[in-house]
């Protein structure tokens, strides 16, 4: 061996050990991440994910109004807004414009006005306005940072408000959460969002995931002038796809007219408005899902 060769490789087995050193560091920082979520997510009793195949079908009004529902019979309540590029939860509950703080526990989550937790990335944006961009990695990274490392301590019930579809953040949330309780799928009665909710069972089912079931939500509008009601998107479709999919049906949730536009409680529907149809059906899904988690503290 010449000397040009020798030391052409020397330098080839130095690069090939500083990128195990790499991957190793990785590995470890991934075990470390793991430890800390299996810790933290074990304090909480249950975590249930909500998903859609669609954008717009109501998942974070559902998640909304699940918590504050859970919260009204005695659950200690957290919510995480895994929705990262379009981080709605803190508006809906009322906390835009709210930063976060940190101790000795960990990122310590903002709490509303009922009590419930809440964790979302807008709480970390400079502005409203100021869009998140990011690649996988980068997504998956803080949704793990979420579940490792906020104080969400003892609670009941972590809701998990994901963006529409199957891709990063949906398949983070679900792989990542031991002893997730199971994922809700919120639709539409549109084709067009209905087609798209065997994509969610299917990824619940290949990641062996159990299916709490099915909520049709904007499913009717009931005149308040006569009390006729419209189904302006159709009917029905959520409980056909459940039963071809053998996965629970849960209710549907009418449209709800909002009396006062500009109030920032619109989105808490069951407290803003709990004498409406909207707020009696969503009570009767909570019940099924209650019953589902109670059945898993047996
Ligand atoms: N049942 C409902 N009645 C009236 N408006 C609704 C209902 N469900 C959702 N919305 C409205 O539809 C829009 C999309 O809902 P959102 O919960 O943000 O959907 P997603 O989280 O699935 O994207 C919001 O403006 C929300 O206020
Ligand atoms: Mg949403």
């Amino acid at each position: 061996m010449d000397g040009k060769a020798s030391i052409m490789n020397t330098t080839h087995r130095s690069g090939k050990m500083q990128s195990d050193e790499k991957d190793n560091e990785h590995k470890l920082a991934m075990m470390e991440e793991d430890i800390a979520i299996t810790k933290n997510m074990a304090k909480i009793k249950h975590k249930i994910a909500v998903m859609s195949g669609k954008g717009g079908v109501g998942k974070s009004t559902v998640s909304v109004n699940m918590a504050l529902a859970f919260n009204q019979k005695g659950y200690h309540t957290g919510i995480l807004d895994a929705d990262l590029h379009g981080p709605n939860i803190p508006l809906m509950l009322g906390l835009e414009g709210r930063h976060l703080n940190a101790d000795e526990q960990g990122i310590l989550p903002v709490v509303t006005e009922e009590n419930i937790k809440v964790m979302s990335i807008a709480f970390l944006l400079p502005s409203k306005a100021s869009p998140v961009i990011w690649r996988g990695p980068k997504k998956t990274g803080a949704i793990r940072q979420f579940l490792g490392y906020v104080a969400w301590d003892e609670l009941d019930l972590l809701i998990v408000d994901n963006p529409p579809g199957t891709g990063d953040e949906p398949l983070t949330v679900l792989q990542s959460i031991p002893s997730l309780d199971g994922i809700v799928i919120v639709t539409t009665p549109s084709p067009v969002a209905l087609e798209d909710v065997e994509k969610c069972v299917a990824m619940a089912k290949s990641l062996n995931i159990p299916v709490i079931g099915i909520i049709e939500n904007m499913s009717g509008f009931v005149c308040p002038e006569c009390g006729e009601e419209s189904f302006i998107f159709g009917s029905g479709g959520g409980k056909r796809i459940a039963a071809e999919m053998d996965v629970p049906f849960l209710g549907q949730l009418p449209i709800n007219l909002i009396d006062d536009p500009d109030s920032d409680e619109n989105m808490r529907i069951i407290t803003q408005n709990n004498d409406s149809l909207f707020t009696q059906r969503i009570m009767e899904v909570v019940d099924k899902i209650e019953e589902y988690i109670k059945k898993k503290d047996e």
